[in-house]
């Protein structure tokens, strides 16, 4: 894992976009993991503004999000699949058809998960995959836990994750499952880059980078990944 500490979200956003950039015009057709969240939305911005130059097309990439909610309707407001046709499918040329999301409205969490796995063995595994890190070290929606995760699963949203994410839903509740790929589906990816902005994260980064690497902190994983990058701005690195 390689630790870079730049200045603010901006500086991070351009760097991970021109990593995007290069590695599309490289490979056209690059299978691509999304993440949510705030993290990534300057670097998203970024995409999108590359495209609008002309700099950068999506049309023959595939893409895998991370994880979805479970129980709220595909195309409610606080749904993953929203938020990605919103910041970033939905503003390039990114082909709907080349898009996967796990169902969380499926009616078999485990088949449905298999099948994912599936869909992305047979895309030929994920060439960069884009990560946020939770306030306790959670990369998807891989909550700390005792052993390390592999294929996409169901799981269980803790109290922590909930608070964090309650700001994106109008009554403040969360729902208490979700759908994530597993820890195994993104230590796969032949490229990972994590972004982690503000002081929220700066126990998360540091127990990620510095601590032992362990499954209650899903993020020290990526220590043993040949090509993971972390991009962490000033507050958080603040206690490395
Ligand atoms: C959510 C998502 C994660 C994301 C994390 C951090 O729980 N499932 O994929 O990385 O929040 O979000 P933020 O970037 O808003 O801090």
């Amino acid at each position: 894992m390689d630790l870079k500490v730049l200045e603010d979200a901006g500086q991070i956003a351009q760097a991970v976009s021109q990593i995007i950039i290069e590695g599309v015009s490289k490979k056209s057709n690059s299978v691509l993991g999304f993440a949510t969240g705030a993290s990534p939305v300057p670097t998203y911005e970024l995409l999108v503004r590359a495209y609008k130059r002309g700099e950068l097309s999506l049309k023959d990439v595939t893409t895998f999000n991370l994880d979805e909610y479970c129980g709220i309707p595909a195309d409610a407001p606080q749904s993953y699949r929203s938020f990605m046709f919103e910041n970033l499918f939905g503003l390039t040329d990114v082909d709907p058809e080349k898009v996967n999301f796990l169902n969380g409205n499926a009616p078999d969490y485990e088949a449905e998960c298999l099948d994912y796995e599936g869909k992305i063995v047979r895309a030929g595994g994920i060439d960069i995959q884009l990560l946020g890190v939770g306030t306790n070290g959670h990369i998807g929606f891989n909550e700390p836990s005792d052993f390390f995760t592999d294929i996409p699963f169901a799981v269980t949203l803790t109290e922590s994750t909930k608070r964090s994410n309650s700001k994106y839903f109008p009554d403040g509740r969360v729902p208490d499952y979700a759908l994530t790929m597993g820890v195994g589906d993104i230590m796969r990816a032949r490229k990972i880059i994590l972004i982690a902005t503000g002081e929220s994260k700066k126990n998360a980064v540091k127990t990620m980078a510095e601590g032992i690497i362990t499954p209650q902190c899903p993020a020290s994983a990526l220590r043993l990944h040949p090509d993971a990058l972390v991009f962490a701005d000033r507050d958080a690195a603040s206690l490395l």
